[in-house]
């Protein structure tokens, strides 16, 4: 595939993965294509020498990994974590209210996202609904509504004559409130909205117990520049990650391979990751010592394979704007389409060592992959990804990677396209070492 088609995969990936939930779907429809097998965490395992399985929890945070050949001990897990979630507004439970002849749903600050970029879009609705089937069993079925069916319009200038010099500022729960309808009166907002959800379940709208749904942007991905260069859509940060790590492991060669793979995606990374499937939870360290004890290892075998084991965390990184040349450090200014970045931060915000730095640009290298380093702005306060967490949870050697970034947490991201299939081959390198 060239540059270009792997893409324009990432941007169909991309917009059919509009929820953590969706994201789920998408990653298994690849995974089935070559034939992975679902695990259940409540029943038993049996696992085949060389086989390929995954395990979700609570349908948005994945564990994907490929026996190897060769024993954990000698090869300890390969892994790649990114994560599935992308900070933006989340639905309320009593969400829609009627307030001068509109009909508008109350919404919840998901992470931290540029909020004056979710104005003036044609937004609409994704996710989760729960409800009862006709067994009484409590089901979840996703939900996507195609069409634009939610604003945020922004105040004219003319109401707002200052915008320009002091930003857009927005007031989290009075100004946020979206727009869905012109109500009929007689209509109750709550019934409007779920007779909305029931057209997208199936399901008989007394059921519906409960919702997990998140907005987002109905434009689709676009290439963009003079010569396509670079690339446009929601949720790069840090889908484009959760793609590169897939792509990179969805290889006929690969996947019969020496050593044991794993991809982990989770959800809950903008908002510290801390949940019973997020990075800082239990989820991976339960499944690798269950992939450990059912190949017949011992607790020890499984320490000393921890001992060999190596995550790269891979999330995306701030790209150069040269209009705001102030924001970065001068000397670590990294660039759109000149490869990924390997992130360092001496407070330990970003995981990567002097050893994992070293070993990292050394796959670059073996891969013909150029390679950049970024440290942020000694003054300015660092973000953090789920590799410190990772790597302290389970005492294994991390290094922080990412491909360059323009507007991180704006609802439209922009990045190279030659840096996405940069990505994919240092990380094939990697799995492959
Ligand atoms: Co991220």
């Amino acid at each position: 595939m060239s540059a270009q088609q792997q893409v324009q995969h990432l941007l169909d990936f991309v917009d059919a993965s509009p929820s953590p939930w969706h994201v789920i779907k998408s990653v298994e429809a690849q995974l089935a294509g070559f034939n992975f097998v679902k695990l259940d965490e409540t029943l038993k395992w049996t696992l085949e020498p060389s086989g390929r399985y995954y395990v979700v929890r609570d349908d948005s945070s994945i564990i994907i990994f490929v026996l190897g050949q060769k024993p954990l001990v000698e090869t300890g897990f390969k892994m790649i974590g990114a994560h599935t979630d992308s900070p933006g507004l989340r639905i309320k439970p009593n969400t829609a209210t009627s307030i001068d002849g509109l009909l508008r749903v109350g919404v919840e600050i998901y992470g931290g996202p540029i909020l004056a970029t979710f104005t003036d879009r044609d937004l609409s609705l994704a996710g989760r609904v729960n409800y009862k089937d006709a067994k009484n069993n409590i089901v979840s079925s996703l939900v996507k509504f195609d069409s634009p069916l939610l604003r945020l319009p922004n105040l004219a200038i003319h109401m707002n004559r200052m915008v320009n010099e002091e930003g857009l500022k927005l007031h989290k729960q009075n100004e946020l409130p979206l727009i869905l309808s012109t109500l009929a009166q007689e209509c109750l907002p709550q019934t409007y909205f779920l007779e909305l959800l029931k057209g997208q379940t199936a399901c008989e709208i007394e059921r519906i117990l409960s919702w997990d749904l998140a907005v987002y942007d109905t434009q689709k991905g676009s290439f963009w520049g003079a010569e396509n260069e670079f690339y446009a859509d929601s949720q790069l940060d840090n889908l484009a990650s959760c793609h590169a790590a897939l792509q990179a492991l969805l290889d006929d060669e690969l996947l019969v391979n020496e050593n044991t793979l794993v991809c982990a995606f989770f959800d809950h990374e903008e908002i510290g990751s801390e949940s019973n499937r997020g990075a800082d939870g239990s989820f991976l360290g339960d499944v690798l010592k269950r992939i450990a004890l059912v190949t017949e290892n011992n607790e020890e075998d499984f320490t000393r394979a921890l001992a060999k084991s190596f995550m790269i965390s891979a999330d995306m990184a701030h790209a150069y704007q040269p209009n705001f040349p102030l924001a970065y450090d001068q000397d670590h200014k990294i660039s759109v389409n000149k490869g990924p970045v390997i992130k360092v931060n001496a407070n330990h915000r970003y995981s990567t060592e002097g050893v994992s730095e070293a070993m990292f640009v050394d796959w670059c290298e073996q891969a013909c992959v150029p390679y950049q380093k970024y440290a942020h702005r000694s003054d300015l306060a660092c973000g953090s990804t789920i590799g410190p967490i990772t790597s302290a949870r389970l005492g294994i050697r991390s290094v922080d990677v990412g491909n360059p970034l323009w507007a991180m947490h704006s609802i439209r991201e922009s990045a190279g396209v030659l840096d996405h299939s940069y990505m994919i081959k240092v990380l094939k390198k990697f799995f492959a070492q």
